[in-house]
Parts: C-alpha cells; structure tokens; sequence
C-alpha cells in the first residue's frame, strides 16, 4: 500500500479541494501556505489537513517552495 492512498484531497472542514487551494496560488502567486488558506477558506479549524496540502501544493505549484 502506497503512502498516497490515504492523503486527504481537500480540507473537510471547509469542503475545499486541494485543487482549488492550487489553482488560487497559480493565479495569484501566492504561495504562503498560512496565507493562502484565511484567503481560500480553508485549514482554519481543526488543522488536520496542512500536512497534506502542504505536500500537494509543493509537488504541484510550478515553483517550488510553499512558504510554511
Ligand atoms: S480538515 Fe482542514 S481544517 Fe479541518
């Protein structure tokens, strides 16, 4: 079993997919991760979901490095 299989995809407690957490950091070239979710909406509650989404955004923004 792969490490991946059981990574959340979205932050549950905001119903937002990563993708969109993605998808604002390209198009605003924001990439603070504490920034990017106050503006999103997301990670703001029980937090369960910034280990995951810190290693989707850095695997997945052009350029490397969420600032944590
Ligand atoms: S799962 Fe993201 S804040 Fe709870």
């Amino acid at each position: 079993m792969s490490a991946s299989c059981c990574r959340m995809t979205r932050c549950e407690c905001h119903e937002a997919p990563f993708s969109e957490v993605l998808d604002y950091a390209e198009r605003t070239g924001i990439e603070d991760f504490d920034r990017l979710c106050a503006l999103v909406g997301c990670g703001q509650t029980c937090t369960a979901c910034h280990g995951d989404l810190k290693e989707y955004l850095e695997e997945n923004l052009a350029t490397a490095g969420v600032a944590a």
